[in-house]
């Protein structure tokens, strides 16, 4: 027990299983360099506070700096366990610890309860009993608050890299399919013409909101909880403006029994993702539905599909099946986060430690899916025809019929049932063989229904006339998705 960062009002042994089971060490060794990151931060805090010399403080950041065993080029290296136990031969601070090729770090120290204790234990073999100074003032509540909060800017900062890539892929491919045209749906069944272009940049929308959510995530949570002590503020007359700054933080949090105990900034940051993972999940879901033979709107690339073991002629859309499941994760991940919280009387409490692993699990997935996203968005290849001779059947241009009779000073009430008798006409009592579209209908026919049909009905609804009418902002009319696509080029 003597090795616990705790151990003197103790003096019976901790249960060994629960000793085990209530580690954190396992998880939150990954935060290891944030960790050693507000370590420095403190170590320069106390300094000037006249804890440290100037030549202790120099010991203390480069004994830190050594915490960290192998460089990360080093650490890609660690293929296979050989290659591990090399690398912890090579150790030069004799420390206990070796990055793995996923840069998921294998720790092999059994005596380490979580990340904090692991770096003082590793800074006392490094440095000594000066280490044992690094603590004053500050508390784990403190520095797990800060490690976390170091996280996950960073994991937003990653995700919105990943975003900026897909969001280039789908204006790139909208850019590509140039006045290609298909149907738009509502109830699942044809609605509207669209261009394809129009479609896409539907998408490009979605994630403008989801990026725009995490930079706010993002300024929410720029604050640095160090010097806020184990719930009530340090002990000690802090400069807290010093580890601000020195990780970045734009000021110190402004109340520590909120610092400490607050994970909004975890909560937001899941939640921005859940709601990310959505808007990919429908696009996901769009594909698997279009590639299907049914829609055949586009071939899935072979490079992103899989067979089946079973069945010959297969070509599986897992990519975009993987990606709709492991949305739903990341929900999973928010509504932990959310449940864990909810709950908890002002401060620190030890449930808090529950709520790492969703937050790890979220950056982790999202980063995946955002590894393969954009070049899968990038290789896609539809079949224009396709899509446009779909863009073109069903009578996809009655609301543009219907438009032309308004144009006439017919009231849309009663444009909208002449259209509908229009249709009706059109679709016969006959099989779908001997159905007519409206452009096929004769002038004749159409002025039983109503005189005011004229000749320039019929260039009146071409595929281009019902595009080109809903010339509105935000409307498929191809100037509009043309300057639309103009703009979204620009936000890049
Ligand atoms: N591993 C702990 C956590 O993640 C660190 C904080 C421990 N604080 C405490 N008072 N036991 O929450």
């Amino acid at each position: 027990n003597s090795s616990k960062m705790w151990s003197g009002r103790f003096r019976e042994p901790l249960d060994a299983t629960f000793e085990s089971w209530q580690r954190s060490f396992p998880f939150d060794v990954r935060l290891l360099s944030h960790e050693i990151a507000a370590s420095k931060a403190h170590a320069e805090t106390i300094a000037a506070a006249g804890i440290l010399t100037p030549d202790e403080l120099k010991q203390m950041l480069d004994g830190l700096d050594r915490v960290i065993p192998l460089s990360l080029e080093e650490s890609t290296k660690l293929t296979n366990l050989d290659a591990l136990r090399d690398a912890h031969k090579l150790n030069r601070a004799g420390v206990d610890l070796v990055i793995s090729a996923s840069s998921s770090i294998v720790a092999l120290n059994p005596q380490a309860e979580d990340i904090h204790h692991f770096v003082e234990l590793q800074l006392t073999k490094v440095i000594g009993d000066l280490a044992l100074k690094l603590h004053t003032g500050r508390s784990r509540n403190e520095q797990i608050a800060t490690d976390m909060r170091l996280f996950v800017r960073e994991a937003i900062d990653n995700t919105l890299t990943g975003l900026t890539a897909w969001r280039k892929a789908l204006v790139e491919l909208a850019e590509q399919a140039g006045e290609a045209t298909m149907p738009s749906y509502t109830h699942l069944q044809r609605a509207e013409p669209v261009l394809v272009a129009h479609w896409l940049l539907a998408y490009v929308s979605m994630i403008e909101r989801d990026a725009s959510r995490l930079i706010d995530a993002r300024k929410r949570m720029n604050l640095c909880p160090l010097g806020s002590g184990a719930v009530a503020g340090a002990t000690l007359a802090l400069d807290r403006s010093i580890a601000a700054r020195a990780l970045n933080f734009d000021a110190p949090t402004p109340n520590s029994m909120d610092a400490t105990s607050d994970r909004d900034f975890a909560l937001e940051f899941t939640q921005a993702i859940a709601t990310l993972g959505i808007h990919i999940s429908r696009f996901a879901e769009e594909l698997t539905l279009y590639s299907t033979a049914e829609f055949g709107f586009l071939d899935l690339p072979e490079r992103f599909s899989t067979g089946s073991s079973a069945m010959p002629q297969k070509k599986n859309p897992d990519l975009t099946e993987l990606i709709r499941g492991k949305s739903g994760r990341l929900l999973g991940a928010a509504t932990t986060l959310a449940t864990l919280i909810k709950g908890l009387p002002l401060a620190y409490n030890k449930d808090l430690q529950e709520g790492q692993e969703p937050v790890f699990d979220a950056a982790d997935t999202i980063a995946g899916i955002l590894s393969v996203l954009p070049a899968f968005t990038s290789s896609l290849k539809f079949r224009y025809d396709t899509m446009k001779t779909a863009a073109h059947s069903g009578y996809l241009n009655a609301m543009a019929a219907a438009t032309y009779l308004t144009d006439k000073g017919i009231p849309f009430r009663k444009a909208h049932e002449h259209i509908g008798n229009a249709v009706r006409l059109a679709m016969g009592e006959g099989t779908p063989k001997t159905q007519r579209e409206l452009q096929q209908l004769t002038l004749e026919e159409l002025r039983t229904i109503c005189p005011q049909f004229g000749e320039d009905f019929f260039p009146a609804i071409t595929l281009e006339a019902t595009l080109d009418c809903h010339d509105v902002i935000g409307g498929t009319a191809r100037p509009r998705v043309k300057t639309a696509l103009s703009e979204a080029k620009s936000r890049l």
